[in-house]
């Protein structure tokens, strides 16, 4: 599995624990920033990491901003994104089941860093269930046409 990672100056910290997380799950990825505490806008930095999903060259996403919001707007503009913005367990789980989400947004201003990081877990470890929830799927993709 290959990551793409990004967050905006409110995500800086939050994206750095996740990076962590992922080197202890030895999962491969790459960091897009930034690399300054700068203040920055967030779509600039859900560009690379969801053309990058959205094209194949990753697996999967992770999003971080202040509030997970900008960047789960930002990312579901781009055609093949399905960006869940998760705050809580059960639906970290629950839309990689049903949704098949390939790009995860939190809110480093919304959650500690613990509980994000048990997000992140499930969500890269659970698989979609496929069966009813593919036509959804592929209705959400008929919506993009
Ligand atoms: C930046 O101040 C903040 O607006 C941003 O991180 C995010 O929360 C936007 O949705």
């Amino acid at each position: 599995m290959r990551i793409a990672i990004s967050s905006d100056h409110g995500g800086n910290n939050l994206r750095r624990e996740i990076m962590q997380l992922l080197d202890e799950l030895n999962i491969s990825y790459e960091d897009f920033g930034p690399q300054s505490a700068d203040s920055v806008d967030y779509p600039d930095y859900a560009k690379p990491v969801t053309e990058g999903v959205a094209s194949g060259e990753f697996d999967k996403g992770i999003l971080i901003c202040g509030t997970g919001i900008g960047m789960s707007i930002a990312a579901n503009k781009i055609k093949g994104i399905r960006c869940a913005l998760v705050h809580d367990l059960f639906s970290a789980k629950a839309t990689r089941c049903h949704n098949d989400s390939n790009v995860l947004a939190m809110g480093e201003r919304v959650i500690g860093p613990g509980l994000a990081r048990e997000i992140a877990k499930v969500w890269l470890e659970t698989d979609f269930e496929g069966g009813r929830h593919t036509r959804r799927i592929e209705k959400i993709s008929e919506l993009e046409q």
